[in-house]
């Protein structure tokens, strides 16, 4: 399973770098916002910035919600490096779009996906990613796990080749559970990845042989 990080925040990203296991990143308007980008210069140096850190995919969403818009923005933000994919919101005219950048080969990562079906459509449509958001559907009281277990069904079924990145991840545990359903590819913020590495018995076993070998 491949690791993205869900932040824009360039210490961050440098730490899950540090660590080895970074494949990519991913980034909203909202996370943008966060930390202070504005302007579309500052936003595209931001998201060049982020491709020189990492090396696999970094998703840049588009801001456009008409089809014209959209190709306009995707075209753009795909120039500014190789690593960049599109991210295009779940709606009529994301879905088009995606179409149109699947058949011009410019990767994309269909974003705000909450059901089996749109998830489907996305698939359909050539999508490279799509992103169910399994913590915004648990404060929902809905199981954002079982939506990512029925997308992998349907995209067993028939084969199809869109990578299931499982979003608005909130905790090491929904990390696990993704991946023991079977999705491609978690993002998260730092935290819960690094939370995968706590284990008290692993700090009182690294203490008793700190100890021991004082004796060595
Ligand atoms: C996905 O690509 C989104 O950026 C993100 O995972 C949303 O997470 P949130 O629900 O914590 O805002």
């Amino acid at each position: 399973m491949k690791f993205f990080i869900d932040t824009a925040d360039l210490e961050q990203i440098k730490k899950a770098q540090d660590l080895g296991v970074l494949d990519g990143v991913t980034t909203n308007p909202s996370i943008m916002a966060k930390v202070g980008i504005s302007g579309k210069n500052g936003i595209y140096a931001h998201y060049k910035a982020i491709c020189e850190i990492v090396n696999g995919d970094v998703s840049a969403e588009v801001l456009s919600t008409d089809y014209e818009g959209i190709i306009k923005e995707g075209k753009e933000l795909a120039e500014i490096d190789k690593q960049i994919t599109v991210k295009v919101p779940m709606i009529y005219d994301g879905i088009r779009a995606i179409k149109y950048f699947s058949s011009k080969g410019i990767k994309t990562n269909c974003t705000l996906v909450f059901s089996p079906g749109q998830a489907l459509l996305a698939a359909k449509a050539g999508a490279t990613y799509v992103s169910p958001f399994i913590g915004r559907l648990d404060d929902t009281s809905t199981d954002g796990l079982n939506l990512i277990a029925e997308i992998r069904e349907i995209y067993d079924n028939y084969g199809y080749t869109t990578k299931i990145l499982a979003a608005s991840i909130r905790s090491s545990m929904h990390i696990i559970n993704c991946a023991k359903i079977g999705a491609d590819i978690i993002t998260s913020p730092l935290a819960p990845i690094l939370d995968l590495l706590k284990h008290p018995l692993t700090d009182i076993g690294l203490a008793k042989f700190l100890e021991d070998s004082k004796k060595l």
